[in-house]
Order: C-alpha cells, then sequence, then structure tokens
C-alpha cells in the first residue's frame, strides 16, 4: 500500500434540521473518531474535518413550519450537535458549518473557477413554478401521487413510500407544498455539472484504480454508469443557500450537494493557513466517511468537481456503511424513532464508552443492522464489565493488595508468558490492519481479543492462590498482567478514549504511541500505580425497560397522531332527527353471506316483527357471539338488496376513528321495541 505523507479524513456533514442519532454515529461519526485516533496514536500528519451541512429545502420547509428563519433552525441544531459531538469525544479538529462566512465565500470560489473556465453548462428548462406564492418550486415541495406504487404524498424527488428516486414532472396531480396550488411549468435557467462528460474518467478512475473499495460503493458506482451519466443542475431557484455567483442570477442558489462538500474544504482553510497542503498535494491520503445514502455525491459528483476545477486531488477511499435500525425498525427523525444522543448523554452519564462500544461491535458495515436496549445492556454486562473491565480490575486490586501499588520485577518469562506476548502482538497487529482496511468491528473484537487472553491468563496461572505457595513468580504474573493493562489503554484508545484515559489514571501513565502497545515494559518495575476504581459498571434492567418504555410511547404516540376524529356534522332540526325510527332489538339469528367478507345476514326482533338486515361487520364479529345481543336498529330506512338479500334496516354502530367498529347497545336488559329518542 502506497505511505502517504498526510491524511485528511472527512465525515458527512449532518444537516442541521434535527439533533444527531445512534444511526449517524454508527454509519458515519464512530467509525471515523476510531479512524483518526488511531492515526494520531501512529503519530501521523492528519486533520479531520466536519460541520453542519445548513442549506437545503428540508431546512427552508422546517422553517416555514415553525413560523421561524431557516437561519434560527441551523443556529439551534448546530449548537445541539457540536456539543453532543464533543461530548461523546468525537475528536474532529473542527467542527464547522456551511453558513459561515468562510464556506460562502470558498464555495462561490469553487464555482467561479469552473464558470470560467466554461466547465458547466448553461441550460433553460421548464421547471414547477407556484403561481400563488410565486417562486419555483424545489422538487421538495412538490407533492404529489407517485406513479410507481399509488402513495398520495410523494415528494417531487422521492417516494418515500416505495423509494423510487423520481423526477418533479412524473408526480400525479403536482401540488404546491407552499399553497397548496396546482404548479405550472415555466423556464428556468441554470448550470449543470458535466458528468457524462467525465463517464469515462471516473469509470477507470474507480472500476479499475479503486477495486479495494467496499463491494457496496463500487455497487452503485457501476449501476450509475451502467444507467449513463447524465449532466446535472448545480444551481436551484430558492432564497436560502450560497447565491450563484454570477450576474442576473437573483434568486439562485448553489445546490446544497454542490455546496456540502465543499463544505470540507472551508472546514480545512478555517483550521488552517496551511489547508492547501491536504487538498491538493498528490502525498495526501484523503478519505470520506459516509452513510450508503451520500455513495453518489461522493464517488461520482464530488470527484467530478474537483477534477473539472483542476487544482484538487481526489479520494483514495470513500468508506460508506449501510444504516442501522432500531428495534427492529428503520430509524426516522420524523416519526421521532430514534436514540437520540444528546438524550442518551443525559440518561447514561458518563457513559458514552459504551455507547460507542455498542455502535462499533454492531457497525453495519457490510448490511443494516438492529440496535436493541438488550443487546446493549448485554454487550456493557458480558463484555465490558465481564471481561474488560474484570481483568483490568483483578489486576489493579491484586497488585494494591500484594505490593502496595508498585509494579514488581519480573522474574524469567515462562512458555506460558511468551505464549502472551506473542498472541497479543498478533492481536494488535490485527487491530492495525482491520482499522487501515475499515474493518472497525473486526479491529474491536481483536482489541478484546486482548482482555480475553489477559483473562485467561489470570485464571490459568490464579496468582491469588499462587501466593501462598509461590509468591516470587506472582510477581512476574502481576507485572505481565500491568503491562497488558498498559496495553489496552493504547490499543482501546480509538474504540474506548474515556476508558483509555482512565486506565492511564490509574496506571500513572502518560498517553503512549501505538508502537508502545508491542512492548512488554511500558511500565518499569517499582513504578507506583493509583488506587484503582471500576471502569465499566452493571447496568440494571429496569433501566433498560425505561428506555424500551420511551419507545414504546413515541409508537403510541404516533399512533394517535394518525388517528384524526371525525368532524362534526352540519346541524339538523330535531323534527329532522325525530324522523329516524330506532328501536331496541335483539339479534336472533346470524351467518355470514356467502363469497363475501365483510356482510353478515342478521335476523333481529324488533319488537313489532322479525327481520333481515344485512351488514358489513363480518371483519369484526363472529356470527356465534352476537346472538341474543340487544342493539339499536333504524327499522324506518328504506329497504335495499345487497348481494340479492333484502336488507330492511340498519343496525347501528359505533366506529372508532381508527376505524373499529362496536355495538351500541342498552345498559342493562331493555324490552324489544323501545323507542330510542
Ligand atoms: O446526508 C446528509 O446528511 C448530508 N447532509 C451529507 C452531506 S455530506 C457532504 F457532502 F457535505
Ligand atoms: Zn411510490
Amino acid at each position: 500500500m502506497k505511505d502517504f505523507k498526510r491524511y485528511l479524513v472527512t465525515s458527512a456533514l449532518p444537516y442541521a434540521n434535527g439533533p444527531v442519532h445512534i444511526g449517524h454515529l454508527a454509519g458515519v461519526y464512530v467509525p471515523s473518531d476510531i479512524y483518526v485516533r488511531y492515526l494520531r496514536e501512529k503519530n501521523k500528519d492528519v486533520i479531520w474535518v466536519c460541520g453542519s451541512d445548513e442549506h437545503g429545502v428540508p431546512i427552508t420547509l422546517k422553517a416555514k413550519k415553525e413560523g421561524v428563519k431557516p437561519q434560527d433552525i441551523v443556529d439551534k441544531y448546530h449548537n445541539i450537535i457540536k456539543e453532543s459531538f464533543k461530548e461523546l469525544g468525537i475528536s474532529f479538529d473542527i467542527y464547522s458549518r456551511t453558513s459561515s462566512e468562510e464556506h460562502h465565500n470558498t464555495a462561490s470560489e469553487f464555482f467561479k473557477t469552473m464558470q470560467e473556465n466554461n466547465k458547466f453548462i448553461e441550460k433553460t428548462t421548464e421547471q414547477y413554478y407556484d403561481p400563488e406564492a410565486q417562486q419555483f418550486l424545489a422538487d421538495r415541495y412538490i407533492t404529489g401521487t407517485c406513479p410507481h406504487c399509488g402513495y398520495e404524498s410523494a415528494y417531487g424527488d422521492q417516494c418515500e413510500k416505495c423509494g423510487t428516486t423520481l423526477n418533479a414532472t412524473e408526480l400525479i396531480n403536482p401540488k404546491s407544498a407552499i399553497s397548496g396550488a396546482k404548479p405550472e411549468l415555466k423556464n428556468t435557467k441554470h448550470w449543470f455539472l458535466q458528468l457524462d462528460k467525465n463517464q469515462d474518467f471516473l469509470e477507470k478512475w474507480i472500476l479499475e484504480d479503486h477495486k479495494e473499495w467496499k463491494p457496496s460503493v463500487l455497487g452503485q458506482c457501476k449501476s450509475w454508469f451502467q444507467k449513463g451519466l447524465q449532466p446535472r443542475a448545480v444551481s436551484r431557484d430558492l432564497n436560502w443557500g450560497v447565491p450563484v455567483p454570477v450576474k442576473n442570477a437573483e434568486g439562485k442558489v448553489l445546490y446544497v450537494w454542490f455546496d456540502a462538500p465543499i463544505g470540507y474544504i472551508s472546514a480545512t482553510k478555517e483550521f488552517t493557513p496551511d489547508w492547501e497542503k491536504y487538498w491538493k498535494d498528490k502525498d495526501t491520503k484523503l478519505v470520506h466517511f459516509i452513510g450508503k445514502d451520500n455513495i453518489v455525491f461522493h464517488c461520482i459528483i464530488f470527484p467530478t468537481m474537483l477534477k473539472e476545477e483542476g487544482s484538487y486531488i481526489l479520494p483514495e477511499n470513500v468508506p460508506a456503511n449501510q444504516f442501522l435500525n432500531l428495534e427492529g425498525d428503520k430509524i426516522s427523525t420524523s416519526r421521532n424513532w430514534a436514540v437520540w444522543l444528546h438524550e442518551y448523554l443525559v440518561d447514561f452519564p458518563n457513559q458514552q464508552d459504551v455507547l460507542r462500544y455498542v455502535l462499533t461491535a454492531n457497525a453495519p458495515e457490510t448490511k443494516d443492522n438492529d440496535f436493541t436496549w438488550k443487546d446493549f445492556q448485554t454487550k456493557n454486562n458480558s463484555e465490558l464489565v465481564a471481561i474488560l473491565g474484570n481483568f483490568i480490575n483483578r489486576t489493579l486490586v491484586l497488585t494494591n493488595k500484594y505490593y502496595d501499588k508498585i509494579v514488581p520485577e519480573t522474574g524469567e518469562y515462562t512458555q506460558e508468558d511468551k505464549a502472551v506476548f506473542e498472541d497479543i502482538n498478533k492481536s494488535i497487529k490485527n487491530i492495525e490492519s482491520n482499522i487501515e482496511t475499515y474493518h472497525f468491528r473486526e479491529a474491536l473484537k481483536e482489541f478484546m481479543n486482548i482482555a480475553r487472553i489477559g483473562n485467561k491468563y489470570l485464571a490459568d496461572s490464579e496468582p491469588w492462590k499462587l501466593i501462598k505457595t509461590d509468591a516470587e513468580r506472582v510477581k512476574t504474573i502481576l507485572n505481565v498482567s500491568l503491562q497488558i493493562t498498559a496495553i489496552l489503554s493504547i490499543t482501546g484508545e480509538p474504540f474506548l478514549p474515556f476508558s483509555s484515559e482512565k486506565i492511564r489514571g490509574f496506571l500513572n501513565i502518560e498517553k503512549q504511541n501505538w508502537e508502545n502497545a508491542y512492548s512488554n515494559n511500558i511500565l518499569e518495575a517499582g513504578h507506583q500505580i493509583n488506587k484503582p476504581e471500576l471502569l465499566f459498571s452493571k447496568i440494571e434492567d429496569k433501566e433498560i425497560e425505561k428506555q424500551v418504555a420511551k419507545l414504546e410511547k413515541t409508537k403510541t404516540d404516533n399512533m394517535l397522531e394518525n388517528i384524526e376524529i371525525a368532524e362534526q356534522k352540519e346541524e339538523i332540526t330535531f323534527d329532522y332527527f325525530q324522523k329516524n325510527d330506532i328501536r331496541i332489538s335483539t339479534i336472533i339469528e346470524a351467518e355470514k353471506v356467502a363469497k363475501t367478507k365483510k356482510l353478515l345476514k342478521i335476523t333481529v326482533d324488533t319488537g313489532i316483527d322479525k327481520r333481515v338486515i344485512v351488514s358489513g361487520i363480518a371483519e369484526f364479529f363472529k356470527p356465534e357471539d352476537i346472538i341474543g345481543k340487544q342493539v339499536l336498529v333504524l327499522i324506518n330506512l328504506a329497504p335495499r338488496k345487497l348481494k340479492g338479500i333484502e336488507s330492511q334496516g340498519m343496525v347501528l354502530m359505533a366506529e372508532s376513528p381508527s376505524g373499529e367498529l362496536t355495538f351500541v347497545s342498552p345498559n342493562g336488559k331493555t324490552e324489544n321495541g323501545s323507542c330510542v329518542n
């Protein structure tokens, strides 16, 4: 593998229209933090940039809905996101934002350079225009019926029901999301990136020169190539974003997906005056961490922009992850189906590493994966507490007890001691190769393997028994165990930075370089360590039940929100109502109407007569369950034929907002024929 002089790592800029959830973390931010922390421990020259993506239509829609300015929305979420990342130990070198002046300037300059070099095609096309709001409509501002699945609330760019990517003009019965008006097609000019012209270059660069990329990433690129790349508009008719920096372009801004990745550049600029070295020197390794929904933008569109601009390097890798689900359901911001980072940090104070651990162990690296609270508890209690915490705790407690916190001398190593270090060295190598190839789950397993090796070493050598018979040997065993603890603090730093720091505190040592992990003498004999404390604590059932109950409540809230209580009908007079002849009646016979799903043939005793009524309630009631029931019957309803049977009246039912039917019955047995007034 080529050795690079420096690294530039980017993580997808989260939209500043909501807080960050575990899906974002597992897909993008935790893996990239592991990668960068590892590089730093290896003393590599690395910069890691991120920031809030503050443009785009959803932000303007949210602002409109809440009656505030888009800037208010992004200010609010930018701060929440930035703070919660920091608290989880996501160690960006800079977390910037795309509404900053630096970014606006950088994005404008980028566009201008391309424009001056005739890299865009300018085209006038027909686009939907809202005649009432007097503005062009971005695809997200148009809703209508999906031509593929019939879903009535599909957006102009995508149907969220069947997932199909759409063109606004394909929607049936399009409606403006702003005014509800029927949109009209009108001419508008835009700038197009010539993806088509770059297809050959991109195909070679990705499919031939970067065969090492993840199969899912290569697969998505291939399918775009197969469909044939088309010119793509990089401007929009909108008033929120980076204005198109040419004359006579009022009311036009850069498309959010044009300006957002340039955010990586502006963040680097903001971080260091030396930024060009990281973006323009071929000896820089540029890596984009993203989720799978961002693949086309980072593998095809942004690289085309970088190449067309002319002075930039292209990414070496784009390790995209799949999605994380929550308790078996797709995470959804709008349905509040998520574990929000800022809430986790309140509910589980000082337990950042537990979340980092579980999300890494379950990272959706090759397929979508599931987060469950039960698994979160198990991973904490049976892995972090029972394996890692247990090993370190036993080592420290015994050192405290036998040697008053002084690292004992080691005697000559036995075969077992040597084998332990050999096995650990193998694991360290495996951690390295896995992190370097973006296999963070595997890397974490290898890290835990070191703790397992330590546990087994203690269990096999039983220093607590040996102390009575061979005290000299115990010194070596505990020296070895203490060295393993130190190795865990070094190799754990990328995954569990808070715990690593704690271990360093227990051991009374400074932060180490990665290479020191290969040493079996990090702690010299005679070194004084500190009093041990617990590294992890058990998570009790009640904490988990609280989280599960929170999700249950979300489910119920969502259900209730979808239920609408019918509006009041138009006013009627008393005399009008009195025309209804409603009688208490008893159901005396009931049977299903053949070849129908919904109909029951019911015979009722109305007190006046016995008559047949056909009622559409078969999906709710079995015939045998309703015989003998007293019900209300509208007896003067004009008879009508249903499936060849004459129905002489109507059994009155209550229909709940969610569509469930129940009988309306008298309160206690009442004489048939009694009038209901
Ligand atoms: O999908 C998203 O959340 C986008 N805001 C990611 C942008 S990444 C980059 F290009 F800025
Ligand atoms: Zn659809």
